[in-house]
């Protein structure tokens, strides 16, 4: 101390040594503010980009009692830049991670890899169970537009009136379901509309069919309402990888399906305008019913 001035001296209880750690700990996030110039980065999720957390999700017009996390399997991602069916212009989307935990996207890329492997895996094995060959589908997907959400459910005070996911039919094409040992799943039978339980399988995937198979097979592929039941008690986590073709695909019942005794059931509609209005009421409550697939169902 003798060569320093005493005028700069701090009292012992304010010196660097005092009371402090080596390291900086982990949760120190650092914020890149090298994008607050892209008006699609500054919000965290929304309908715009729905990557990234959210807790505000709706279906069919009710708020869901969950928290999600959505990620793109492919990163960017292509989509349409408005529900107008006229409007040809595309938006790039980017992946929102978080900077902790530090292996997070890591983990998520890794898992939507595999998810991703076998999902063409059960989509060829429909393929050949429809006649048609292995890899049919496979051109409808160069673009996907999958994705896949991480559910969290938090116990929830009232579980008679609120629910996880409100019944719904899946959107895509696919859907492989990772879920906990909690339980919630519910599936509504397609004979009588009774709900009941989907009791988890350890070590086992739920398969959901969605919109797209439905009407791709004219409905020989039949995809099932299902719902999401909380609890008071337990939080309950969900894993689910969608399967989605290219925003620029045509769905539509395939020709070599039809005949005669087994017209087209749907009209056609270009999957990536079907996404983004389906977006749209996924974020808030909207007066009227949002676009559903029964929309494009043939009047006969
Ligand atoms: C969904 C869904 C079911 C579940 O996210 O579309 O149906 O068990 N989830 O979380
Ligand atoms: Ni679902």
């Amino acid at each position: 101390m003798e060569d320093l001035d005493q005028t700069f001296i701090q009292a012992p209880e304010h010196r660097a040594d005092s009371n402090s750690i080596p390291n900086q700990p982990e949760e120190i996030p650092v914020i890149d503010l090298s994008r607050l110039n892209d008006p699609e980065d500054i919000q965290k999720r929304d309908e715009v980009n729905p990557a990234g957390y959210h807790d505000g999700e709706h279906t069919k017009n009710v708020r869901d009692w969950k928290e999600v996390f959505d990620i793109y399997f492919k990163d960017p991602m292509v989509m349409p830049s408005s529900t107008d069916p006229e409007d040809e212009g595309l938006r790039v989307v980017y992946n929102k991670w978080p900077q902790f935990p530090s292996d997070y996207r890591e983990a998520c890329q890794e898992y939507a890899g595999h998810a991703e492997k076998l999902a063409f895996r059960l989509l060829e094995l429909i393929s050949l169970s429809l006649g048609l060959p292995k890899e049919r589908f496979h051109d409808y997907f160069k673009e996907q537009m999958s994705f896949f959400r991480i559910n969290r459910y938090p116990p929830c005070p009232r579980p008679d009136l609120a629910l996880g996911v409100g019944h719904h039919k899946d959107a895509d094409v696919i859907s492989l379901l990772a879920q906990d040992d909690v339980g919630g799943l519910q599936i509504s039978r397609r004979s009588d509309g009774v709900w009941f339980p989907i009791r988890p399988v350890p070590n086992a995937l739920v398969i959901n069919i969605g919109n797209c198979m439905e009407v791709w097979t004219n409905d020989k592929y039949w995809s099932a309402e299902h719902r999401v039941v909380v609890n008071s008690t337990r939080e309950r986590y969900s894993i689910p990888f969608f399967l989605l073709p290219s925003h620029d695909v045509e769905v539509k019942p395939l020709e070599e399906l039809l005949s005669p005794e087994n017209p087209p059931r749907y009209k056609g509609y270009k999957y990536g305008k079907f996404y983004v209005s389906r977006n749209r009421s996924d974020f808030k409550k909207l007066e009227i019913q949002n676009i559903q697939i029964d929309d494009f169902k043939v009047v006969t």
